[in-house]
């Protein structure tokens, strides 16, 4: 049964959505599931736009053949050789035996690491910047290295401006009928997945991004079409698109916000964080966001931390060290790149207090942390004689948040 949405008058959208995943990457939740792009350009010559996960193998098999309709394939792209989007390339391989892969001479490589070598009549290695013609369309490929693998490139097709543009702007998130940005709530319901998907999984190459960038800048984009997530095809959303990873990739707060990462082994410390959320209330900041981090997965904060400007950190000690889940997040915040934002600490112990020192000594490790002076020191629970501090916290916070208040 054929389930494919045409994108333009030659070309065919033939991914699949899988909603049964718990973990992508056997790591990040996904809740709304995940879809696997891929897409086939029936020009003089046919063109299948990289493949998908193991998975939907059997809907996409049966996609591509169904949309080829007797024809023979030409060409396999392969723009990423993630597994998420490669698994199926053996059974391709023998179904279309005519077909030859193109690829960089990274992409290659990873070919006969992950499966075995091919054959040299069936590769077409091309360069940073080379064109292949198939027919009515020229397709350019640039390399993107490192936009989430080393061998990562995209490819514009110059006949109608439609950019293939691997990992990059894509999103957690299966879609269900409605492939296209336009047709969906994508401010209400997409966006945090959209960020949740950059920070994590592209975060950490914000430089690389910016290349990648600098490399398209002349070009005329009219449709950008990314292995995972909606298909952005109006100027509109791909105007607000662009703006959206040019501050991600720059690491610049979308919003002048606070999020609030409490960590808490009994709660003492979580109530403080509360009063502080109760003190910039107060001063009348709204949008205050909070998470207990052992309740919430890591890259819902890392998400949030890429959206917000101001980060309260919040954390008790534990066997000398910080709260287990802080680490994590710490690790994970240094891990990718996060930088430039405004952090606040509350600390706690009920002997010898060293996780504020210690959070203090992992943001000095991150570029361009601005932390808040004095951190508020609980031993134990908060004393109401300490208002007064968090109160100044508060008020700091409030102060550099004040343009957007
Ligand atoms: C396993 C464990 C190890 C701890 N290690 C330390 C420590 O090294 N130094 C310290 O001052 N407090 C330590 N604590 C105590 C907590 O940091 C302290 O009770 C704190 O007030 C708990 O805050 P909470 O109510 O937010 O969980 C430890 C607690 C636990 C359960
Ligand atoms: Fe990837
Ligand atoms: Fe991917």
């Amino acid at each position: 049964m054929i389930r494919t949405r045409s994108v333009t008058d030659d070309m065919i959208w033939v991914g699949a959505g899988d909603r049964r995943l718990a973990l992508f990457e056997n790591i990040f939740p996904v809740p709304r599931g995940v879809s696997y792009n891929s897409y086939l350009l029936l020009d003089e010559k046919t063109v299948l736009f990289d493949s998908v996960d193991q998975s939907v193998s059997r809907t996409f098999l049966e996609n591509v053949s169904a949309s080829l309709d007797g024809r023979s394939l030409d060409y396999i792209v392969i723009d990423h050789m993630e597994p998420d989007h490669c698994s199926v390339l053996e059974e391709l391989l023998s179904a279309y035996p005519n077909a030859a892969v193109v690829g960089n001479a990274k992409t290659f490589v990873m070919i006969e690491q992950f499966y075995s070598p091919l054959a040299e009549a069936r590769r077409v290695v091309v360069r940073d910047g080379e064109t292949l013609s198939t027919g009515r369309h020229c397709l350019k490929f640039f390399t993107a290295p490192m936009v989430h693998w080393p061998e990562v490139m995209v490819c514009f097709d110059e006949s109608n401006g439609v950019l293939f543009s691997a990992d990059a702007f894509g999103a957690f998130g299966a879609m269900a009928g409605n492939i296209f940005a336009d047709e969906l709530p994508i401010q209400q319901e997409w966006l945090p997945d959209m960020r949740r998907y950059y920070a994590n999984i592209v975060g950490k190459y914000g430089a690389q991004v910016q290349s990648l960038f600098k490399k398209l800048s002349g070009l005329d984009l009219k449709t950008i079409c990314p292995l995972h997530g909606p298909v952005w095809r109006t100027e509109r959303d791909i105007t607000w698109l662009l703006e959206k990873y040019t501050l991600w990739s720059s690491y610049q707060p979308e919003e002048q916000k606070v999020v609030i990462a409490s960590a808490s082994i009994y709660g003492n410390t979580e109530a403080a964080a509360e009063r502080l959320a109760l003190e910039l209330a107060g001063l009348g900041v709204t949008e205050i966001e909070m998470y207990d981090l052992s309740a919430t997965h890591f890259s819902y904060l890392i998400g949030e931390m890429f959206r917000c400007s101001h980060i309260v950190l919040s954390c008790p000690t534990y066997n000398g060290k910080i709260f287990p889940p802080m680490r994590h997040l710490l690790d994970d915040m240094r891990e990718l790149n996060l930088q430039s934002r405004t952090v606040a600490l509350i600390e706690n112990g009920s002997w010898a207090p060293m996780s504020g020192k210690l959070m203090t000594a992992e943001l000095a490790a991150m570029k361009n942390m601005t932390v808040l002076e004095p951190a508020v020191t609980l031993k134990s629970s908060m004393k109401e004689e300490q208002a007064g501090q968090l109160f100044s916290l508060a008020k700091q916070i409030a102060g550099g948040l004040k343009r957007s208040l």
